[in-house]
């Protein structure tokens, strides 16, 4: 089966207001609207999930969580439900964001997160990236060992066209000149599949949809999804500048 491709924004902790938050939504609709192969997922913070979710919106853009817990319910101050998102009307779920790691995240919390968003529904996007490369290519054995970490044991049929985000730390919250050349994005993407192929077989590891993260603008969009053996972008600062996302989408969309 084709796979369309996918831009999924990550708005982080922005805007600060539920208006500014419609503003920057009404201008993705109004793009996603000229779309013919891409889907979008918005991700915005929590409280403005179900605001978001009450417009009505083109059947190419959804919306996604940036983090679930990966408790079911119960005594967890402060966390949000798989289920919550759910109801608040997010179909996707950014799972393991390196700023989540950051935060002491580990790849056996991630895999049940990534358990949670399956038993409820949720599409995960998994993110995965090393924080340096360097000669004698520990980043592979590093991108290896999350995959193995947080996908060991899980079902093949949950992870069937599984989303896949790769995004090295080091490239994140640049700028496109700090960005990964597609050539190595290329080279990633092949192993990040093949690593995946080693737990699930090859077929399983062909149906993910690998996504590229760090520092896409509309300067390195068109080159990278050239390239890049990606099926679309993660994207973060460039996802809340109205006319660098529409850019971003448009270029996507040049892909069949
Ligand atoms: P960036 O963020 O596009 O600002 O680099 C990507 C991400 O962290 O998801």
């Amino acid at each position: 089966m084709k796979k369309r491709n996918l831009v999924v924004a990550n708005w982080k902790m922005n805007p600060d207001t539920i208006e500014e938050s419609k503003k920057i939504f009404n201008i993705s609709r109004t793009s996603a609207k000229i779309l013919r192969n891409t889907d979008i997922v918005i991700c915005p913070p929590f409280p403005y999930l179900q605001p978001l979710a009450k417009l009505g919106r083109p059947k190419n853009i959804f919306l996604g969580a940036q983090n679930i817990s990966n408790e079911e319910k119960g005594a967890f101050t402060g966390e949000v439900s798989a289920s919550m998102v759910k109801n608040a009307g997010a179909k996707f779920v950014i799972v393991g964001h390196s700023e989540r790691r950051a935060m002491g995240e580990t790849n056996n919390i991630i895999k049940k997160k990534l358990e949670r968003a399956f038993d409820n529904g949720l599409t995960p996007i998994l993110c995965i990236g090393e924080k340096v490369r360097n000669k004698e290519g520990d980043h592979l054995s590093f991108i290896r060992d999350q995959i193995k970490e947080c996908l060991y044991g899980l079902q093949k049929k949950d992870v069937l066209g599984l989303i896949v985000a790769y995004e090295p730390i080091w490239a994140i919250g640049k700028s496109y000149r700090e960005s990964m050349n597609p050539t190595d994005v290329h080279e990633t993407t092949l192993f990040i599949k093949k690593s995946a192929g080693e737990i699930f077989g090859k077929d399983i590891a062909d149906s993910f949809r690998i996504l590229y993260g760090g520092s896409v603008e509309a300067e390195n969009a068109a080159p990278i999804m050239e390239h890049g053996n990606i099926s679309g972008f993660l994207v973060g600062h460039a996802s809340l500048v109205s006319e660098q996302f529409s850019q971003i989408l448009k270029t996507v969309d040049l892909k069949k």
